[in-house]
Parts: structure tokens; C-alpha cells; sequence
């Protein structure tokens, strides 16, 4: 009898999504998680809690699994280079998710791909910061290169007056952290400073691809960030068009490919004014505006990261309706969310995706997904499910 087991370290929201994924494939989890009580811990049975970052936690963890995956990108790439040497295959493997936890080391690898990326230079000192950004304009961006996530670690900065801050964050380094619980940049982390683009949109594209390089790519989303926190997203991008959305997915499998990403790679774009598109960051997981794909595509973000993990033939990513919205539940003034559910599932077409977290201001909670033929109304419906759920 066949067993196929996904080692998922990380017990956030995105696991608790991979988990349900992996029910009518018979696949079965394994859980690394940072508390009891976290997201993914509360529907996983075979649930470890322990730190991802210690090397015998982990090892013990993947002891028999087909193959350890990720909920989120910070575990430690020497560490998961011991497990694949020991036999547990690792995906997406170390070689690759290096470019997905470090931004400088993206940002080099795209740039020799032939990439378009926004300008950009590692600088070690506010002044070095302030020279680059006289070079391509204020305001001027800066990142952290390792441990940023929903905007934390970067920075906006209008003029050498401001130059410091990125710096400052780096004094307070912390080594490896719990997302939802610190912001702070390991150790190691270096600042990144980017030509500010003053985009009209973000957009992503999404692709799956299994071990021996099989890949799919999902339609090209839309996405409106707010604070750094994924807000909104619509897929297809509206107004697109298809020569460009296809010359996007290529760009999405071609690096997917040159990276030898196994999984979900999502590849987080900017649209200049003058329509071009440069790439803004990486990841290897699930990803936030791939949400919509559990409705609204015939093969779920989710599903196809399990299949791809575990080197089985992907899922069509098609669409399964003209459009899909997604909207991101935020913590907000109303603590009970399920209490509110009844108000919510009036609308018929809205669905409903709450992760078991406490509401805490501003954190993930949840996110409504709703299918249609019409963007706005799909919006309306979508928003107001949200803003009930939320408390506005
Ligand atoms: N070079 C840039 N120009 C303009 N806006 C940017 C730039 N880089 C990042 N941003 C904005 O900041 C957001 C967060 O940056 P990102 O590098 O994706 O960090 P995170 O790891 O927190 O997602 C982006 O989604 C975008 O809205
Ligand atoms: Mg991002």
C-alpha cells in the first residue's frame, strides 16, 4: 500500500489550505508547527510543535515523509541541505528557495537572467543608500533582504533625511522568528535599495512544477496591496492583454525552470505607466493571490503544490468562471467571526475561507473568494462580505 506523506513545516494559514487540498487525493500531512493552536495545528492530527530551525526537530520531523514542503520561507537553507543529504527530498529544494528568502540574491540571479528588475544595489550605509537614490530619484525604496513579509522591512523614503531608518531596523536583528510574532531581520540580513516604480498595478502569475519539470501556469492576477497586506485581488487581470498575459506566464515558467523551483512559484510583478512590467519578488509556496484558485480555477494553488511536491501529474489551472475576486479578511472591530457568518452567507455567491486565528488588528484572518461574469459586482459582493466579517 502506497503512502504518501507531506512533511508541511509551518502551521500558518497556508498549510491549513494545503491540508484541505491533500484530503481527496488521500495524501496525509505531517505537521512542523511553532504552536498548538496556530492555524494549520488546529486541523492537522499528526501535528509536531517544535522549532523549524533545530536541526533534530526537523530531521525528526521528515523522518518518513515523501517530502517536506513549507507553509512560509524562513527555514534555514543549511539545515534543509543536511535533510536532502540525508535522503528526504526537500521541495522546493535549498538551491532554489535561497532566492526566495534573500532579496539581494533574487535580485542578482533575475538581473543575470535577463529579468527586468527596478534598479537596484545592496548598500551598506545610509549614505550609500542616499547615493544610489541620487542616482535614480527620490523617493527611493530599501529593503531588508531576509525576513520581511506583508511589507514589514521595507521602506518608502523620501529624501536622505529618512536614509537612516532601514539601518536602525537592522540593529534590532533578531536570528530566525515567528512570522505573525516578530518583523525583524536576521542577523544576516543586508538593505536593498530599489529605483522606485510608481506603479499602476501589481500583478502576479503563478506556476506549479513538478521535479522533472512539468509546469502549469495560473491566468495572470491583479492585486491591490494595502499597507504592505495583500488586500485584493482579480483574476483574469482586467484589461490585459492576451499576448502579454501569455508572454508573463512564460516569464513565470522560465523562471520557475532556471531556478529549479518544485511546487507553487509565484512571481510578484509591477506595471510601469508605460505599460512594461518588472519583477518585484519571489515566492515558493502557496501565495496569497493565488487564493482565488480554490474556487475559481479547476486546480487549486494548493492542490497542485501537493501534486507537484509529491511528483504527480498537475491539474489544469484554467479558470472555472470569467472572473474570480478575492478579498482578504482582516482583523478588525468584530472579534466573532463565525458568529457573523450568518449575515455573510445571505449572498449566495460568497465563499468563505476563515483560518481559526484570534482577530488581532490587522493580521490574516481569512479571505472571501466570489466567482462571476461581471468584475464590479463580483468586487461588491466580495467587499461587502469582507467589511461584515471585519466589522466596519
Ligand atoms: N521598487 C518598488 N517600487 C515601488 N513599490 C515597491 C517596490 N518594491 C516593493 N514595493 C511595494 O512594497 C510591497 C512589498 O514589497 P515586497 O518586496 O513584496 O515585500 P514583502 O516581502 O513584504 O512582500 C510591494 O507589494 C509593493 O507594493
Ligand atoms: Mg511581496
Amino acid at each position: 500500500m502506497t503512502d504518501l506523506t507531506i512533511g508541511i513545516v509551518g502551521g500558518g494559514q497556508l498549510a491549513r489550505m494545503m491540508n484541505e487540498a491533500a484530503t481527496p487525493l488521500g495524501l496525509r500531512v505531517r505537521l512542523l508547527a511553532e504552536a498548538p493552536q496556530t492555524a494549520a495545528a488546529q486541523v492537522v492530527p499528526d501535528t509536531t510543535v517544535g522549532d523549524y530551525a533545530d536541526a533534530a526537530t526537523l530531521s525528526d520531523f521528515a523522518a518518513d515523509v515523501t517530502a517536506v514542503t513549507f507553509d512560509h520561507e524562513h527555514v534555514p537553507t543549511g539545515l534543509l541541505a543536511e535533510l536532502e543529504a540525508s535522503g528526504t527530498p526537500v521541495r522546493p529544494g535549498p538551491t532554489a528557495l535561497e532566492f526566495a528568502q534573500d532579496k539581494a540574491a533574487m535580485r542578482a540571479r533575475l538581473s543575470a537572467l535577463g529579468v527586468p528588475c527596478p534598479a537596484w544595489r545592496v548598500v551598506a550605509t545610509p549614505q550609500e543608500l542616499a547615493d544610489f537614490a541620487a542616482e535614480t530619484g527620490w523617493p527611493v525604496i530599501a529593503k531588508t533582504s531576509r525576513g520581511g513579509y506583508d511589507g514589514k522591512g521595507v521602506w518608502k523614503l523620501a529624501g536622505p533625511q529618512e536614509a537612516e531608518a532601514p539601518f536602525a531596523a537592522l540593529q534590532h536583528a533578531l536570528g530566525p522568528t515567528e512570522r505573525d510574532t516578530a518583523a525583524d531581520a536576521p542577523a544576516d540580513a543586508v538593505i536593498v535599495a530599489e529605483e522606485f516604480i510608481p506603479f499602476t498595478r501589481e500583478l502576479s502569475v503563478l506556476v506549479a512544477r513538478r521535479p522533472g519539470g512539468e509546469a502549469v501556469a495560473y491566468p495572470v492576477t491583479e492585486t491591490v496591496q494595502r499597507d504592505g497586506i495583500c488586500h485584493e485581488t482579480t483574476t483574469p487581470a482586467p484589461g490585459l492583454d492576451a499576448a502579454r498575459a501569455a508572454a508573463l506566464e512564460a516569464l513565470g515558467r522560465r523562471i520557475a525552470d532556471e531556478l529549479g523551483v518544485v511546487g507553487i512559484l509565484a512571481v510578484e510583478l509591477m506595471e510601469r505607466p508605460d505599460g512594461e512590467i518588472v519583477v518585484n519578488e519571489l515566492a515558493m509556496r502557496p501565495h496569497n493571490t493565488g487564493h482565488w484558485s480554490i474556487e475559481g480555477a479547476v486546480t487549486s494553488q494548493f492542490e497542485n503544490h501537493l501534486r507537484a511536491v509529491a511528483d504527480l501529474p498537475l491539474g489544469s489551472a484554467a479558470l472555472r468562471a470569467p472572473v474570480a475576486v478575492m478579498t482578504n479578511v482582516l482583523g478588525g472591530a468584530n472579534p466573532d467571526l463565525v458568529g457573523s457568518l450568518n449575515r455573510v452567507l445571505s449572498d449566495p455567491d460568497v465563499r468563505v475561507h476563515l483560518y481559526g486565528k484570534g482577530v488581532k488588528p490587522g493580521r490574516k484572518v481569512g479571505h472571501i473568494t466570489v466567482l462571476g461574469a461581471d468584475v464590479d459586482a463580483a468586487r461588491r459582493s466580495a467587499r461587502a462580505a469582507a467589511a461584515i466579517l471585519e466589522g466596519e
